[in-house]
């Protein structure tokens, strides 16, 4: 541990205004809203507009952190965007961000970590800040999981949504900020969700509509197993890693996929819901940004005090998961 502390400044989202509810999904594919409730704890998506590029929705959550931290766009040295779904792979979301929001002082590029995106980045951020490099950094998660979807197939039409969460991460109190990080990756079971970019493979034709390849695919049922065992194990670790009981954390902001997931997980914890930050009935699934969206939902219900123990914790395609915990 060092003398410097390195904490959240200020938080930001944003959520397009068109919602898509779970009675409009039963007009679109064979579902109903008794289904997707029992099975996953989601009611509603937001989804952006088509002739809306995804980055926008990143720019106006950052400007909202950076005013809430207190600072101003030319006080930025770095900015990282985690996302799955760029609108380009290159320029990178961060620097289309850069541009909108005018923050010709820092830095930019992008981290792909799938749903477990911004702990990834939020730690990279962290060591930026620990060795004097930067000093004011913007993480954003920004994704449009809308124009990655099949919207035919209900496996996985029904789970997401569209949204960006973002964070400036900078110095503060040491008793403050970042106590603990995990990040973990098992490329072996990289097949269990894949959404093709440049290279398209047999296998990934064989899962889609033909016509359909640039699209998401899950095994859901093997990512679920690894999803709450993967939130255990990056909880429990980060835990142990600061010297504390389980009991001693606050409140949990977990990556919103299935509330199944979230209560599997708070049970083998041995934790009430309550513990738990649970925005997905409202969001769907917004993959990295589910974890910073929740958190400003959080900050902004005067849900988190100074001082408390917060535990960040997400899993996704990689697979990967992560965690990190924080003292508010
Ligand atoms: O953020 C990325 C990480 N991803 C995740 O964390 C996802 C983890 N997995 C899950 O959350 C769940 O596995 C799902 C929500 C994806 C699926 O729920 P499930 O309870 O595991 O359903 P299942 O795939 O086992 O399917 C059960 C049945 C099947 O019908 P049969 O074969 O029993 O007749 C499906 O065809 O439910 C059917 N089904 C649906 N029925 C109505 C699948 N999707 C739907 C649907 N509406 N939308």
């Amino acid at each position: 541990m060092t003398d410097l502390g390195v904490g959240i400044l200020g938080t930001g989202r944003f959520l397009p205004d068109k919602l898509l509810t779970n009675h409009d999904l039963e007009k679109m594919v064979d579902t109903t809203d008794e289904w997707i409730v029992r099975r996953t704890g989601m009611q509603v998506r937001h989804i952006l507009d088509e002739d809306t590029p995804s980055y926008k929705m990143g720019a106006e959550a950052s400007k909202l952190a950076i005013k809430n931290a207190g600072l101003t766009s030319a006080d930025i040295d770095l900015i990282i965007v985690s996302t799955e779904t760029p609108d380009y792979l290159t320029p990178s979301m961060a620097c289309l961000i850069q541009r909108d929001i005018k923050a010709e002082n820092a830095a930019a590029f992008d981290v792909n970590g799938a749903c477990t995106g911004f702990i990834y980045a939020l730690t990279i951020a962290e060591q930026f800040i620990l060795t004097g490099y930067y000093e004011n950094i913007l993480v954003v998660s920004n994704e449009g999981l809308s124009r990655i979807v099949d919207w035919e197939n209900r496996n996985s039409c029904v789970l997401f949504g569209d949204a960006a969460g973002a964070v400036v991460l900078g110095k503060v109190d040491k008793k403050h900020g970042i106590k603990e990080s995990y990040l973990a990756a098992f490329g072996n079971l990289a097949h269990n969700i894949t959404i093709p970019c440049c290279f398209i493979s047999e296998e990934d034709k064989e899962k889609r509509r033909a016509g359909h390849e640039r699209v998401f695919w899950q095994d859901g049922s093997e990512v679920f197993t690894f999803a709450i065992r993967s939130m255990v194990d990056s909880v429990k670790t980060v835990v142990k890693k600061a010297g504390m009981k389980i009991q001693d954390v606050d409140l949990i902001v977990p990556h919103q996929a299935n509330l199944r997931i979230i209560n599997g997980a708070a049970k083998r914890l041995g934790l009430g819901e309550e513990k738990f930050s649970i925005i997905l009935q409202e969001t769907g699934n917004i993959s990295s940004a589910s974890v910073p969206v929740a958190l400003d939902m959080e900050c902004e219900a005067g849900r988190i005090n100074k001082g408390d123990t917060i535990v960040l914790v997400a899993f996704g395609g990689g697979l990967s998961c992560g965690a990190i915990l924080m003292n508010w």
